[in-house]
């Protein structure tokens, strides 16, 4: 069984990746209206992705005998000025799921529940996925002189496509 402090915590684990979901949800609708497809489509594999880690926690509250319990999904910023704008707040809010998954670490922890703990080092892998990437596009938008690259940049995101991730296609978690 999971303490319920550890429970608790798990399901506003669900919450936050589904309004991280939501997030990037929002931000592939800002792409979408300012004809960037490419982007418009990397944000939609991301929320897709961001809903799946919500599904891991689910699956795992489940499995250990623990009662689901959703929150409320805040209203997601969208108000942005250029594209850079939108995985420079990617990373920022990357940065926060990291800082969330790192304490839900050192809870599983000081609980002693190290199956638990066990389970989140998938996530802590992702994390420095995450971050990695959210980097990355912000350094070549930042390189991006007209309005050629950016068609360039936006071609190439429109080729991302959605990978269930390990945990949920049957892999190790
Ligand atoms: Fe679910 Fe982007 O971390």
């Amino acid at each position: 069984m999971l303490s319920p402090k550890l429970l608790k915590a798990l399901n506003e684990q669900i919450t936050k990746e589904l309004y991280s979901s939501y997030l990037y949800l929002q931000m592939a609708a800002w792409f979408d209206s300012h004809t960037l497809p490419g982007m418009a489509n990397w944000m939609k594999v991301q929320a897709q992705e961001e809903a799946s880690h919500a599904m891991i926690f689910y699956n795992y509250v489940n499995e250990r005998g623990g009662a689901v319990d959703l929150g409320a999904i805040a209203k997601p910023e969208g108000d942005f000025k250029k594209p850079v704008d939108l995985f420079k707040a990617t990373l920022a809010h990357e940065e926060t799921v990291t800082a969330s998954i790192n304490n839900l670490v050192s809870l599983a922890e000081a609980e002693k529940d190290y199956a638990t703990r066990g389970r989140l080092l998938w996530f802590v892998d992702e994390q420095v996925e995450e971050e990695s990437n959210a980097m990355t596009l912000i350094g070549t938008l930042e390189m991006v002189r007209d309005g050629n690259g950016l068609f360039q940049i936006d071609r190439e995101l429109g080729a991302r496509v959605f990978n269930l991730p390990a945990p949920l296609a049957g892999g190790a978690a």
